[in-house]
């Protein structure tokens, strides 16, 4: 049976039990920070085990990717030395969240194994927990298993534990029996082969957990609320024993790879002799996996792991031969072989094969050093490598201490492991101490395909030049650094943006989407669209229209820079500038804002200078010719001794670097968007040029053309609307208020009518509705009492507005502003006013109605 027929199988068979397939997780787990790899099927579930997470399902199965090689399940120094140890693996699982238990976990796994793959009973065994007589008892009574072959172990082998905190249990496992003629100690005196034993006859199968505990930080086993099934199985395993070979390495998982290896090197593939063979092939897969779900080579964490993955497999690349990167040789086969089942790996080969290929480079460079000085280390009469040397060969030439290990075994000697990790620890606090280490690091990072160390700038001349890259550096996230012998690319500089465009040959194409320039180098920054970086010639090509867009807007700095000294005074000096392709900025020293007129000024003049089309020229210069020549630099700016200065015709002369147009007329228009201030002392003006000076003009227009159509006018004629509409508005409002007194009038006569006579003067009060416009009633009532006091208020959503109207009579020995003032402070609010009329407004905090019933008690004559 293949390989992908017997995951099929499986997968089919807990479907039809009423179980749900869920893809694999990621094999770099993201999003849990205790676990380097995916190492179980179990990872993503480990929300639900610990309750913190509902299951969609109660029943799911998987064919999970899993990397055991770092914390806890670490095999990465077994892999290659027997038929059996992985660094990556596929662990095909079923699991039970609170629904079935021990007993179907246990029947279903015999079912499958014995009915549906056929394995003879006679050669499986299996093994309980040292209190499970539970599942001891199921094993007796749900299968056929031979009694004898059920056997108790300890916590070694039976209880399986996530890693060092985290869900964990008992556990059952299945085991094979390849036969006494697998054993490798046949014949030793004293080996008795047993399942859990000390040789490679029986095999372990399926693991059946049965997860009851959370394992906390402090050690401690804490019961879950319930109780779940975690079985794990691993797929290469279970092919060998299907497929009748005597290794998981000469099953169809392995065939294709260790093929291709044996191809490539000329050294076929055999049991005895293929350590290398499988180290490769099981290394390889382990990148191709991480590499596709996020992970990237570094010197830390994860990172780093796959760094030491991949160096194992080129050093044993070396002993079969191989001197130049080939692991990224393999990368085709392996995505052939799994990318039906792992869709994921489709689509990211170039990328996979590109980070592969640049490690293997660099790490290729530092082994033949590195190799070097090995030989000289253990030239030293000496049965140890000392703890120092080791780290000198780690730190210094990029060996991890297994490579180090294993050249040292090969020699008969021994590593001071404990001096190596002494060496690391202080290593690491250096690291602390002096942050900048990170950046050596990422030194170190460059693939050098050249010596060239200059980039020849030809873009003043040409959008494109043929080029070659000279050494470049892969970066999370698909981004990739490198440098070009020659380019046409901008490198940002004095305000202006770099630009952007293509670097393709016929193996790659990488979109440049910015460009650093360090003291001689120019840093191109993109994304790797297709193909293998080599060093063939390549073509550089720029986007043409952007870098025209920006050349416009460049120029055009340069002109309102002498526009504004012009206009404002010679005390006008840049003080900075920002110059991209859509719109420039341009910051400089004025001590107020300027005025509409002086604005329209400025604009006036740089179109000016655009329609007379002065030709714009550059020269280079010694600095002080230039400075005397009045060409005009940037204060505090440094500039070397030979400058380059652009010269708009007799116009402006600027110190500059920038790209500009060839003549003022290419600018074509400019528009001057905002004027504010940058900072004290500083303005700041925003425009734009050419295309974009266009579109804004065009969007003016439909804005015109739309507002005119909203008054059913036309362009030509909506000012003449507009003033008639604004006209026909006036006399309408005047209408509304004649027509609003009118009808208050009607309310204040009934006001008049219900007013009270306190013997002093007469009150009116009332609580109006909300919309009323109380100044309104306040001038009316204003005019129509003698000997009254009023007043009004209107109540909405929990707040309160209220007038105070006091008729001229009564004054001054009343003032409406001191009862408003009372009235407000029961209110929860503030108010005050004339003594004739005042205002005020308060919450609606239930004191209302009280204080409209006693509002004379407010309302006292002033003494
Ligand atoms: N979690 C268990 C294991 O990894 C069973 O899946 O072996």
């Amino acid at each position: 049976m293949q390989s992908k027929d017997i995951r099929a199988k499986f997968i089919e068979f807990f479907e039809s039990r009423g179980h749900t397939f869920v893809p694999s997780s990621p094999v770099v787990p993201n999003d849990d920070p205790t676990l380097l790899f995916a190492n179980a099927g179990m990872n993503q579930f480990k929300p639900i085990f610990l309750g913190q997470k509902q299951p969609e399902v109660l029943r799911a199965v998987n064919s999970q990717k899993c990397i055991r090689a770092g914390g806890k399940h670490n095999d990465l120094e077994e892999v290659g030395k027997d038929g059996y140890h992985h660094t990556f693996f596929e662990m095909l699982g079923n699991w039970s969240f609170g629904d079935y238990y021990k007993k179907e976990a246990i029947s279903w796994a015999w079912e499958l194994l014995t009915g549906v793959y056929g394995l003879p009973k006679e050669k499986l065994h299996a093994t309980v927990y040292k209190t499970d007589q539970e599942a001891y008892e199921l094993w007796k009574s749900e299968t056929d298993i031979i009694p004898e072959h059920i056997t108790f172990h300890g916590d070694k082998d039976n209880f399986w534990e996530m890693g060092d905190t985290g869900p964990c249990g008992p556990c059952s496992e299945i085991h094979f029996d390849r036969g006494a003629a697998s054993c490798e100690k046949h014949g030793s005196p004293g080996h008795v082969c047993e399942v859990n034993g000390d040789c490679s006859r029986y095999i372990e199968l399926w693991n059946l957990v049965f997860i009851q505990y959370n394992r906390d930080s402090e050690g401690s086993l804490n019961p879950l609320k319930h109780s779940y099934v975690d079985t794990g199985a691993g797929l290469e395993r279970i092919c060998q024993v299907l497929q009748d070979v005597s290794s998981n390495y000469d099953t169809d998982l392995f065939s294709r790879l260790l093929s291709t290896i044996a191809t490539l090197s000329g050294k076929p593939y055999s049991e005895e002799t293929g350590i290398s063979h499988r180290v490769i092939a099981d290394h390889i897969r382990s990148l191709c996996f991480a590499l596709a779900d996020g992970g990237f080579p570094s010197n830390e964490g994860r990172g780093y792991v796959l760094r030491r993955i991949l160096r194992r497999a080129a050093r044993h690349g070396r002993l079969l031969g191989f001197f130049e990167p080939f692991l990224w040789k393999l990368v085709d086969t392996l995505i052939e072989q799994m990318g039906d089942h792992f869709t994921e790996l489709k689509g990211k080969t170039d990328f996979i094969k590109m980070v592969i290929k640049a490690e293997e480079e660099r790490f290729n460079k530092t082994l033949d050093t590195g190799l070097t000085k090995f030989s000289e280390l253990t030239a030293k009469d000496a049965s140890t490598i000392s703890g120092a040397d080791a780290f000198m060969l780690y730190d210094t030439f990029g060996f991890p201490l297994d490579l180090t290990q294993l050249l040292a075994e090969e020699k008969g000697m021994q590593v001071d492991t404990a001096g190596f990790e002494e060496e690391m620890t202080k290593q690491r606090e250096r690291a602390r101490a002096a942050s900048k280490f990170a950046l050596q690091q990422d030194d170190e990072d460059w693939v050098v395909l050249s010596d060239c160390t200059n980039t020849e700038f030809l873009g003043y001349t040409g959008y494109t030049c043929d080029s070659r890259i000279c050494r470049y550096c892969l970066k999370e996230g698909g981004l990739i650094h490198f440098v070009l012998d020659k380019t046409p690319f901008y490198a940002e500089s004095g305000g202006q943006i770099a630009d952007s465009g293509t670097v393709s040959s016929e193996d790659y194409e990488i979109s440049v989407s910015d460009v650093r320039k360090t003291e001689s180098a120019y840093i191109h920054i993109g994304k790797l669209e297709r193909g293998i970086i080599t060093s063939k010639v390549a073509k550089a090509v720029i986007n043409e229209s952007l870098r025209r867009d920006t050349a416009r807007n460049h120029t055009a700095t340069h002109i309102l820079h002498k526009a504004l000294r012009d206009c404002l005074g010679e005390s006008v000096q840049q003080k900075g500038s920002l110059v991209t392709a859509d719109y420039f900025r341009f910051d400089f020293t004025h001590f107020q804002a300027l005025t509409d007129e002086e604005i329209a000024i400025v604009e006036a003049q740089v179109n000016e200078i655009i329609r007379q089309n002065r030709s714009v020229f550059t020269r280079i210069m010694g600095i002080e010719d230039a400075k005397a020549s009045g060409a005009m630099a940037l204060f505090g700016e440094k500039y070397s001794q030979e400058v380059r200065v652009v010269q708009v015709d007799s116009y402006s002369s600027e110190l500059c670097g920038g790209t500009h147009v060839s003549s003022s007329g290419e600018i074509g228009l400019f528009r001057i968007k905002s004027e504010s201030s940058s900072a004290a002392g500083i303005r700041r003006i925003e425009g734009v040029t050419g295309r974009a000076a266009y579109a804004d003009t065009k969007a003016d227009q439909a804005l015109l053309k739309e507002l005119a159509a909203l008054l059913q006018s036309n362009p030509t004629q909506l000012k003449t609307k507009l003033e008639n509409t604004l006209e026909q508005i006036h006399k309408q409002n005047q209408e509304i208020r004649a027509l609003k007194e009118k009808l208050i009038g009607f309310d204040i006569d009934q006001l008049l009518s219900l007013a009270e006579d306190t013997g002093d003067y007469k009150l009116i009060k009332a609580i109006l509705p909300a919309d009323t416009d109380l100044k309104l009633y306040r001038d009316l009532l204003a005019s129509r009492i003698t000997g009254t006091i009023a007043v009004l208020i209107t109540a909405s959503s929990g707040n309160v507005s209220l007038v105070s109207v006091v008729s001229k009579d009564l004054i001054p020995r009343y003032s409406a502003g001191k009862i408003v003032q009372a009235l407000c402070t029961v209110l929860d609010g503030k108010g005050g006013g004339k003594p004739d009329f005042a205002m005020g407004g308060g919450k609606d905090n239930g004191k209302l109605t009280v204080l409209l019933d006693s509002l004379s008690q407010y309302i006292n004559p002033i003494q």
